[in-house]
């Protein structure tokens, strides 16, 4: 229909810019190395995670039947919240539909008109969502730099502040200086929200992740990538949670998350609170990753949590080096804009704890073919 025909130009300046996007269905019978997953502990196919959430779908059925504050909230819910605000160390915790919907509900609920959002220019789209949709002023800043962080901080005219980072950068795989960013914040009366998806799991004492214990600070999280599930969950203060519960529009108007989930995730949290090593693994194979990258050609900064970053600059170079990969038996992401800036599009390889020696074999070689010529 008329009112659509400029999706055909649209779609063109897509290929044009080499940045047509597409969902391929994976087999269930394929015999690929996944190293572009986020299953780090190998957990999403752990008999007793499975096993977990077939029960609690036996128990509670396929959905949850309705928001957290109608009948979207099981036992098994309120569980979760307790035992991940335990396991990190906050007074409570909640868990949301997805890491996304946890950013949205967190931010929204921390900022409004009348805060100064400071926000590095790096993090995940879901938090550079939350901080537009918060309608508070966001003030980005360059990447990492806690100086301007300060300044902001410093030289603002709104008494209410939240500073926002990723614990470990999603694109990059580089972590964020969090000790030093919650005795900022301390010193200028900010609150912190930090996003541990990416360190939950594999960074901290045990898997805790990148923040420590702190009234200031508000933790959000995703329980699809090191917890193997799916959902989201905000942990902090009982002021704080409380107030998301009340208030946190992408709480509220969402389906409470699937007793499958979060039976899968709550077994997923015990293993790994069995298994303290279990994180350690996850980053010595990221080192085994990157030392392999190496051999291989590409340039590759040592990683400090899950995530390799092989960088080939062009949107075009990337997408081919990801089908060689694939064509040798291994997957890796392909991150390209507006996921990275432009020119660093990139292989993103993600370590986990359960790739074996013969696995690492595999890739070597696929690297090596896939090394733009
Ligand atoms: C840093 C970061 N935050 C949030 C999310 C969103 O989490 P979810 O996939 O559970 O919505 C992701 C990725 O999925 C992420 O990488």
């Amino acid at each position: 229909v008329a009112a659509l025909d400029w999706l055909e130009q649209a779609a063109a300046r897509v290929d044009a810019d080499g940045l047509r996007r597409n969902p391929v269905p994976r087999r269930a019978d394929e015999d690929v190395i996944d190293l572009a997953g986020n299953d780090y502990l190998g957990l999403a196919r752990d008999p007793a995670v499975i096993e977990a959430a077939v029960r609690a779908t036996r128990t509670w059925g396929a959905g949850s039947t309705g928001s957290r504050l109608v009948t979207g909230t099981t036992t098994l819910h309120a569980e979760l919240d307790a035992a991940l605000a335990d396991f990190v160390g906050t007074q409570a915790g909640l868990v949301l539909g997805s890491g996304y919907a946890a950013n949205l509900a967190a931010v929204t609920t921390l900022a409004g008109p009348g805060t100064l959002i400071v926000s590095d220019e790096r993090n995940h789209a879901s938090l550079v969502d939350a901080c537009r949709l918060s309608r508070a002023r966001v003030l980005v800043t360059p990447h990492l730099d806690l100086q301007a962080v300060r300044s902001a901080l410093t030289g603002r005219a709104e008494a209410r502040a939240l500073v926002v980072t990723d614990g470990v950068f999603s694109a990059d795989g580089d972590t964020a200086d969090v000790a030093a960013l919650q005795q900022l914040c301390r010193d200028r009366d900010a609150a912190l929200l930090v996003d541990d998806a990416h360190a939950l799991g594999v960074l901290g004492r045990g898997g805790r992740g990148s923040t420590t214990p702190d009234p200031g600070t508000v933790v959000t999280l995703t329980l699809s990538k090191a917890l193997g599930a799916q959902g989201g969950a905000i942990l902090g203060p009982r002021s704080v949670i409380e107030h998301v519960v009340s208030t946190g529009r992408a709480f509220i108007f969402d389906t409470g998350l699937a007793p499958s989930a979060v039976g899968a995730a709550a077994q997923a949290l015990r293993i790994l609170q069995a298994d303290p090593d279990l994180p350690g693994r996850v980053l010595q194979r990221a080192h085994d990753l990157a030392e392999l990258a190496r051999h291989a050609g590409w340039s590759v900064a040592e990683p400090a949590g899950p995530v390799v970053s092989l960088v080939t600059g062009d949107p075009g170079t990337a997408v081919t080096s990801a089908q060689i990969c694939l064509e040798h038996g291994v997957r890796v992401g392909c991150f390209r804009p507006p996921s990275v800036p432009p020119g660093t599009s990139r292989l993103r390889v993600v370590a986990r704890a359960d790739v074996s020696e013969d696995d690492l074999a595999r890739v070597a070689v696929a690297l090596k073919a896939a090394l733009p010529g």
